[in-house]
């Protein structure tokens, strides 16, 4: 199939470059000229694990291209993928102007019976108004508006799409949905399930998708606070019931609130939604304060650790490891905090080029040990690899102070005691009872340090 897709952000991008790879012929447009000369060189620029490589085999192979000519690359489209830009507003309200413009644009140029196949994410009604706003504008109703909602996580997004738990297709027409099902025939006889329905329950499913996920985290998150007051662990309380097939495991590590692009933006967009139709989302409204106030709270708990005008490092500036994504990332509230209560703040992230032109006035390293190093404190706030494997021994040693917080639960608080440091998780046991019930005795367990005053 002919396919063009209008954006070449982190969606478009990675839409048609797996597109490509199903065989179709797809022309990737957007208005911004530098990127599209610098992906015509193949020059890919954003951090995303195996795109360059992708984007590269399917430019090579002839069945992908970019231009700024979307107008002229959709006139000849069986289909015209949107995977434009829907910012939010203080309201939590998205603006949809983006998606408007780009209907409106390619409209009149159109060959008949294309469909326009919305990617980005809108919300509940937005397809049958645009197709509302195509029609009015071809004066005859020849092309469908169909929604097909994508369910891509940063840094993993090529399997996220190739190996897709299902395809959501949206489709108010037989016809549209024919033509959807086509594209996504090689996912389908790979045995990916296809739902096929209305537009306006695909929209839904989008929004109370992410919703559902973060309700997840912000459950755990809760679940983890309780464990620290009543001395159990989270880890094995996620482990304990992910393990029911109804809960699941994923999505059930505790952490210092969700970030990124999605699911603070889509649950502000489904409350408000909500409200706007007259059938409020309580749960949802709750789970928003919770997950700001979460960031505050563990910037207060940094503070309290840290001494008078102490230094503290951050390893880990993106919102989640595997990407340079900064969008609602904890360290862009806590790191302002901290520096606000006349802490010294260091940071280290692998990907830290979004972050740095955010935080500024921190000071920046090119190695965790080297932020870490005469820190009072150090903090995880992304689950990078690279901090997984810290050696804790240089980590100990380069240290002025003693306090380990891991605010992702990624290092063995056993291995942290034993270095000398006093390691605190989110939710965690307390080491002694650990130790008790391994049958090593406390005696056996290392002094743990208290933090300074
Ligand atoms: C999310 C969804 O997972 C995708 O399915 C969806 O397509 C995408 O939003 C979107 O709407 O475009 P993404 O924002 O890339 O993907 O990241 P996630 O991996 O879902 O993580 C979101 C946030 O939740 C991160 O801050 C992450 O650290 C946090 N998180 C995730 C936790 O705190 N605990 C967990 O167990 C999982």
């Amino acid at each position: 199939m002919k396919i063009v897709v209008v954006g070449a952000g982190y969606v478009g991008l990675t839409t048609s470059a797996c597109l490509a790879e199903l065989g179709h012929e797809v022309t990737c447009c957007d208005i911004d000229g530098q990127r599209i000369a610098a992906l015509q060189g193949g020059v890919v620029p954003i951090y995303e694990p195996g795109l360059p490589e992708l984007v590269a085999a399917q430019i090579e192979v002839g069945r992908l291209q970019f231009t700024t000519h979307t107008t002229k690359a959709a006139s000849t489209a069986d289909a015209v993928f949107l995977a434009v830009g829907t910012p939010s507003d203080e309201e939590g309200d998205i603006d949809l102007s983006f998606v408007d413009a780009a209907a409106r644009a390619i409209a009149p140029h159109l060959k008949r019976d294309a469909v326009i196949v919305l990617k980005s994410t809108v919300v509940t009604g937005t397809a049958r108004r645009v197709k509302g706003i195509v029609d009015t504008s071809r004066g005859r109703r020849d092309v469908a508006v169909a929604s097909n909602p994508e369910f891509l996580r940063e840094g993993s997004a090529i399997s996220d799409f190739m190996q897709a738990d299902r395809i959501v297709i949206g489709a108010d027409d037989a016809r549209s949905e024919a033509v959807l099902r086509e594209i996504y025939a090689p996912l389908e006889a790979r045995g990916i399930p296809v739902v096929a329905t209305q537009t306006v329950n695909a929209e839904l499913i989008k929004y109370a998708a992410n919703a559902l996920l973060a309700l997840k985290i912000g459950f755990i998150n809760d679940v983890a606070d309780l464990c620290e007051r009543v001395g159990g662990d989270v880890t094995a309380v996620a482990d304990g019931i992910g393990r029911d097939k109804r809960i699941g495991l994923s999505f059930l590590a505790a952490g210092p609130g969700f970030g990124g692009s999605c699911f603070p933006k889509d649950t502000r967009a489904f409350a408000s939604t909500g409200r706007r139709h007259g059938a409020p989302q309580p749960l949802i409204e709750t789970l928003i304060e919770q997950n700001e106030a979460r960031k505050l709270g563990l910037a207060t708990r940094i503070i309290d650790t840290a001494p008078r005008k102490g230094r503290v490092a951050i390893l880990g500036t993106s919102f989640k490891a595997n990407t340079d994504d900064v969008r609602e990332a904890a360290a862009l509230t806590i790191v302002p905090l901290l520096q606000q209560a006349g802490l010294s703040v260091h940071l280290h992230d692998p990907q830290p080029d979004g972050a740095k032109r955010l935080l500024q006035d921190a000071v920046w390293h090119d190695t965790a040990l080297s932020a870490a190093s005469d820190a009072d404190v150090v903090v995880i706030l992304t689950e990078w690899d690279e901090y997984r494997t810290l050696d804790l021994a240089d980590l100990a040693q380069v240290m002025r102070g003693r306090d380990l917080l891991d605010y992702r639960n990624i290092i063995d608080a056993e291995r942290a005691a034993a270095m000398g440091l006093n390691y605190q998780g989110l939710g965690r046991a307390p080491l002694a009872f650990e130790a008790t019930r391994r049958g090593q005795g406390i005696a056996a367990m290392p002094r743990v340090a208290a933090s300074p005053a």
